[in-house]
């Protein structure tokens, strides 16, 4: 495997996603973290940073412990600390080189360019420069306007230590996949050989190494997950797993019905829990946004760990945690804050004082759908947009009725059936209808009316940290508020949201 060290890069994520993409495992680390070393530590890669090299304070590492051991490559901030610390100088640069730039190699004998145009478009984001490279260093690289786009060093330590000015791992750097390869086969030496298939069939060997003939509790939403994580655990340990779907009343229309009957044909043994009233008792008369998140989460804990001390000799706790969820990010501006609280990140484990089993712990989202492809899971659940788990009750702006509940459903059933229909559900990110705590007039036949506004939300996104509202097509538009206002009696108004995020967020609360 890599290790990616994180110096607190936005990018680093990125990082780790190329390097997944070219079938090779890595795992990203706190830069400052002790580093576990074992055979299967193949190289190391320094992430960039939002530090400048130069500050007080600014992280650094033992870069010739590590190349004692493994081949290095710094990105970014990554490749400058690697000047600064073997004895080179770096310094705010006049120029400062923002965006795209075109990497000029004469070298085609350099591992690391191998198949690299030369002049390749890379993508820069620093102020800082390597002014002076350090003795035992070579520069492989340059732009039209700095000096060092690429170095490297076969020298200094047992093994090679190498830098990239620019970020190899965003699109735009048109040939940085090919870099990187380049860094992990012919300089690390690492085998392409981490598919999904591979990783099924070991994760499967683990899971039955790790359970035995015990007995695994999970909850299971019916989004892409849970529904993975419990097939792969089904796989290894078959009826020894007890699955748990709990209705709270703010699922879609049918979904709860839909969902637990496809549960049953995947072979799962799965119970599904009506606990609508318990949730709409607790809701009543709530309608501040974090309070009913909270309620929620409390709700779906206490209904779960009912159902689970019903099971006996229960050993473990099954989880679809994923690797975005539990990848210790490096805090450079200090502790985050909390936007919103997503109840179905932790809770669980530290009040059922049982084994966790999580076998997508280390995958990504796009990783978690190739898995699921490879163990047949089907498409309805594979390409299923992202549902918040509080459900519908973040989607209708006040206090929550059940009336409400249902006037929501249905809007949503019309959107979302009429996405598919017009073959645009899989070109959104995600999409949901927005009950609007607000009544309008309007006038029907003859009639006046006094009722309510839906507005539409759909974005596209790539993992919903950043979004931006989809340009649906005004005929699409136009045909969805025809029939939402026509089929949903109490709704007489339908707005559409063109805010991106930031500075709003996908969902209103
Ligand atoms: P926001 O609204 O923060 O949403 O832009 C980003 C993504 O997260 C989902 N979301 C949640 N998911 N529990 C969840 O499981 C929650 O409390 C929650 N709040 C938001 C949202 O649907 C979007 O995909």
């Amino acid at each position: 495997k890599i290790l990616i060290l994180d110096f607190g890069s936005q990018y680093t994520q990125l990082i780790a996603r190329s390097i997944r993409e070219l079938n090779i495992y890595c795992e990203i680390k706190p830069c400052l973290a002790p580093i576990q070393w074992d055979d299967t530590v193949k190289g190391i890669i320094l992430s960039g940073s939002p530090f400048s090299v130069n500050d007080a304070g600014a992280p650094t590492v033992d870069i010739a412990a590590m190349a004692a051991k493994v081949p290095v490559l710094g990105v970014c901030y990554g490749a400058q600390l690697t000047a600064k610390v073997f004895g080179g100088e770096v310094a705010k640069s006049s120029i400062r080189e923002y965006g795209r730039a075109f990497m000029d190699h004469g070298n085609k004998e350099e591992k690391l360019l191998y198949d690299i145009s030369s002049r390749s478009q890379v993508w820069m984001s620093h102020s800082d420069t390597i002014v002076r490279m350090p003795e035992g260093f070579e520069i492989i690289a340059h732009t039209d306007n700095i000096p060092v786009a690429a170095f490297k060093s076969e020298t200094v330590a047992k093994h090679p230590i190498l830098g990239l000015q620019f970020h190899p791992e965003v699109t735009h750097s048109l040939e940085g996949k090919q870099l990187l390869r380049n860094f992990l086969v012919h300089i690390c030496g690492c085998a392409q050989d981490w598919t999904p298939a591979a990783f099924v069939q070991e994760t499967i060997e683990k899971i039955k190494a790790q359970v035995g003939d015990k007995k695994v509790v999970m909850a299971l939403s019916g989004g892409v997950d849970s529904t993975v994580a419990a097939e792969l655990i089904h796989k290894a340990i078959g009826s020894n797993l007890y699955c748990i779907f709990v209705d709270n009343g703010l699922l879609r229309k049918n979904e709860f019905e839909n969902v637990l009957d496809s549960y049953k044909h995947m072979g799962l043994n799965v119970k599904g829990v009506n606990a609508k009233d318990l949730f709409f008792g607790e809701l009543k008369g709530v309608s501040d946004p974090e309070k009913k998140r909270k309620i929620i989460g409390r709700l779906f804990i206490e209904v779960f760990q009912q159902e689970a001390t019903l099971l006996t000799d229960i050993s473990f706790l099954g989880q679809g945690t994923i690797y975005p969820d539990v990848i210790e990010s490096v805090s450079v501006n200090g502790p985050s804050v909390t936007i919103k609280s997503h109840h179905n990140v932790g809770g669980l484990p530290e009040k059922m004082n049982m084994g966790l089993v999580e076998p997508l712990r280390f995958l990504f989202k796009d990783e978690v759908r190739r898995v699921g492809r490879e163990i047949g899971i089907s498409e309805i659940f594979l390409g299923r947009h992202p549902f918040p788990g509080p459900g519908l009750a973040i989607r209708i702006l006040g206090e929550i009725t059940p009336e409400k509940v249902a006037m929501l459903q249905e809007a949503d059933a019309v959107y979302i059936d009429g996405l598919r229909e017009a073959e645009l559900y899989d070109k959104v990110w995600q999409a949901g209808t927005i009950l609007l705590p607000v009544q309008s007039v309007g006038v029907m036949g003859d009639e006046r009316t006094y009722e309510f506004t839906v507005a539409l939300r759909a974005v596209t996104s790539v993992d919903g940290m950043t979004a931006d509202w989809a340009h649906l097509p005004y005929e699409f538009l136009a045909k969805m508020s025809n029939d939402i206002i026509n089929k949903v009696k109490g709704i007489n108004r339908v707005v559409y949201d063109i805010s991106s995020k930031p500075p709003a967020t996908i969902e209103w609360e």
